[in-house]
């Protein structure tokens, strides 16, 4: 099997977490999309979507899911999104895609959060994937000198512009052993939006496209 044939087996996967008449939050990128595909065929089921970004909402849209703007909404069921890594206590990295912030604000109000990845994406230690962090333009090399003292090696993501507004930095070379700690470090450093650790709030399951079929990990 194909890594997108992986990843479109557990996009479908997910619908078995969609639940009649709510809201559900969708997140960004590529296995989100046949995500997106799915849920199309239970439009009528659910009331709509919260997205996490300008490209999800385009797919959402055209598929005819109404989408909701996340301040009109109480309550969201559950998060389906993507990760770029993800570790056995389903902590994450994300913001391959420059939606970190996003995603991490409708994750923070989902009761559940359903992670879909292909297989190559789990991993014993994060950080071999670079840590994204988007920043305030303005504060780009204030932000690097401090994510160098943290031991990181940040590369500005040239060209590239959030959905906010505002730039991104991978942090390379780290071996992230206490995510929480350092997630809370990098979004105290002063013009930090936020960083692609989701850690303080982990997946509340994976679903895994592996060669052998659709595997469950929780925590
Ligand atoms: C976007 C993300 C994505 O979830 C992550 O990059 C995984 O993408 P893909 O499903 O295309 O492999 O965090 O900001």
């Amino acid at each position: 099997m194909t890594q997108d044939e992986l990843k479109k087996a557990v996009g479908w996967a997910a619908l078995d977490y969609v639940e009649d008449g709510t809201i559900v939050g969708v997140g960004t990128g590529s296995t989100v999309n046949h995500f997106i595909d799915a849920l199309a065929t239970r439009k009528h089921d659910i009331k709509g979507a919260v997205s996490s970004s300008e490209a999800s909402t385009a797919k959402l849209k055209a598929l005819g899911i109404e989408v909701f703007d996340l301040n009109s909404v109480d309550e969201i069921a559950v998060y389906v999104d993507g990760a770029d890594e993800i570790n056995e206590r389903l902590q994450m990295i994300k913001g391959g895609g420059a939606a970190l912030t996003r995603e991490k604000i409708v994750a923070a109000v989902a009761r559940k959060f359903v992670c879909i990845v292909d297989q190559s994406k789990v991993v014993p230690v994060l950080g071999k994937f670079p840590l994204p962090v988007e920043v305030v333009p303005m504060a780009r090399s204030h932000v690097g000198r401090q994510l160098v003292k943290l031991g990181g090696n940040p590369a500005w993501r040239e060209g590239v512009v959030t959905d906010n507004g505002n730039w991104i930095i991978d942090v390379y070379g780290m071996a992230i052993i206490n995510p929480p700690e350092l997630e809370r470090q990098i979004n105290a450093i002063v013009g930090v939006v936020t960083n692609g650790l989701f850690a303080d709030r982990a997946a509340d399951l994976a679903l895994v496209g592996t060669t052998g079929g659709v595997t469950t990990l929780r925590p």
